[in-house]
């Protein structure tokens, strides 16, 4: 088989994005958009993949050295065409077909590309060009055929008569180049158009006078070509992406009950008999374990949750831990570095923050748990606060197994409580407290006897003197 090189083009200019951020690098299901294509071509084994950027895209320069992927600089954006020169020195050696992709067009899919490049080695064609059926066609290069079938020419938008317009097949951008061909095909197109670049569609036209072969390969889900110019372009694409995904969950035994308005993003992975509830956000990295139920609103973010772990509708957990069987929420929230023991319990209005809550460990209602431990089976009254900041410095508070804090406790950090002592109601903890001990803290209880009955006299007394 000829040898196979890929080249993605990202060095557009990005106008109609109207963003400081560079195109391909806006998030769709959680990736950068340039990292679908990058991942679609590398299932096609190309032995080398460029990325063509020009000199003032930082961003993306950097994340291509992060993901250790090959770049190609253009010095200007001047066209698509001019994007494709900009790779021949990293090629000159290279013999074979080269496959082109425009780097906004993340829908694309292994397979698709796959196919379409067998056709083209199987045609032994010069060029070869995925087109699609579009209702809409508006913005995209339009395939002219002539009476046998043949592709003569692509005509953008930007120069297509009405008639033109009318054409419902377009480019999609990606195309299958032979090497020698392309190289010196592309020092031959001119910049005579509307927008004045160098037109890689040009080539077409070209290959007709060269007398060599351009394939059309038409592909059946014109979705997956999608090309991205504006942010409604994205938002669509999200759409499509998030029926993608679901479905994907949804087949490996997720149960989704409303597959629109659940957003998880790509790289998160579910087991089978979990039931997530509309509005939740699964993101980043999570990792949901069998048989959970996540209720309304949840976000996650880079969670680790268990099997059998229920989450309660609008609780919000960042890159924490929750293990098998606990219960956290409604309304709760666990900040970073938090971890969640087996069968514990966070309930509502309950904040957790680089805290360890241990196996079995309950705090069920209000409390702020920050740089704490809680042991085993302990018990976090309602409206617990660990006190942790001392306005310059975080200190820790560490409470052993099977320790009963009363409700209304304040531990003033750092301080450590042994196991199975109990705090009573609304003390102030400020120094450590035995195992087994009780630690009260709150002033003696005054009765004065009678004294809303002698407060009514008195003020009577001294309205009837007024009068
Ligand atoms: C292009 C095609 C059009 C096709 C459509 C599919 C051309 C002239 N037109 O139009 O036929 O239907 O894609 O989505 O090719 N780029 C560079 N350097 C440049 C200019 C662009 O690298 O100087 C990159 C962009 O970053 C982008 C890709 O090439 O990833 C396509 O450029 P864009 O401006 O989006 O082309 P379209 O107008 O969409
Ligand atoms: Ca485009």
């Amino acid at each position: 088989m000829a040898p196979l090189a890929a080249v993605i083009l990202a060095a557009g200019l990005s106008t109609r994005m109207r963003s400081k951020l560079t195109k391909v690098l806006h998030p769709l299901a959680g990736k950068e958009m340039l990292s679908y294509p990058i991942a679609a071509v590398k299932g096609c084994k190309a032995s080398r993949l460029l990325v063509v950027r020009n000199p003032d895209q930082n961003d993306l320069g950097q994340y291509l050295r992060r993901e250790g992927i090959r770049e190609v600089v253009q010095k200007r954006a001047l066209g698509t065409a001019d994007a494709v020169q900009a790779a021949e020195p990293a090629l000159s050696k290279f013999k074979g077909h080269v496959l082109i992709v425009c780097g906004d067009i993340p829908l694309v899919r292994s397979s698709d590309l796959s196919s379409f490049i067998s056709a083209v080695r199987k045609a032994k064609a010069a060029m070869g060009i995925i087109t699609i059926m579009l209702r809409d066609p508006a913005g995209y290069g339009r395939i002219v055929r002539d009476l046998d079938g043949k592709i003569t020419r692509i005509v953008e938008e930007a120069e297509a008569t009405p008639e033109e317009k009318n054409l419902r097949e377009v480019n999609t951008g990606v195309y299958c180049v032979d090497s020698e061909w392309l190289f010196r095909s592309l020092k031959k197109v001119g910049r005579d158009n509307a927008k004045d670049e160098y037109y890689l569609t040009d080539l077409v036209g070209m290959a007709l006078k060269d007398g060599v072969d351009v394939l059309g390969v038409p592909c059946e889900r014109p979705e997956n070509f999608l090309g991205i110019n504006t942010r409604v372009d994205l938002a669509r694409a999200a759409e499509i992406m998030r029926e993608r995904i679901n479905k994907r969950h949804m087949l490996g035994g997720v149960g989704i009950l409303d597959f629109r308005h659940t957003e998880i993003e790509a790289d998160v992975r579910i087991g089978a008999d979990t039931k997530i509830m509309p509005c939740s956000f699964l993101l980043g990295k999570t990792r949901v374990g069998p048989g959970c139920i996540i209720e309304n609103g949840v976000v996650l973010k880079d969670a680790a949750i268990g099997r059998d772990v229920h989450i309660k509708a609008h609780s919000v957990i960042e890159n924490s831990r929750v293990a098998d069987g606990a219960t956290i929420g409604p309304f709760a929230r666990i900040r970073p570095e938090s971890r969640v023991g087996r069968k514990a319990r966070v309930g509502n209005f309950v904040e957790l923050k680089k805290c360890d809550l241990r196996d079995g460990a309950k705090a069920n209602h209000l409390a702020y748990l920050g740089d704490a431990s809680v042991g085993a089976k302990s018990n976090i009254g309602c409206g617990t606060i660990t006190c942790n900041y001392d306005g310059a410095a975080k200190h820790r508070t560490v409470i052993g197994n099977g320790v009963f804090v009363g409700s209304d406790t304040q531990f003033i950090a750092p301080v450590r409580i042994g196991r199975g002592a109990t705090i009573g109601a609304g003390s102030t903890i400020t120094r450590d407290v035995p195992p087994d001990a009780l630690a009260l803290s709150r002033a003696e209880q005054r009765i004065v006897r009678r004294w809303t009955s002698r407060k009514k006299q008195l003020r009577k007394k001294r309205t009837s003197h007024r009068k």
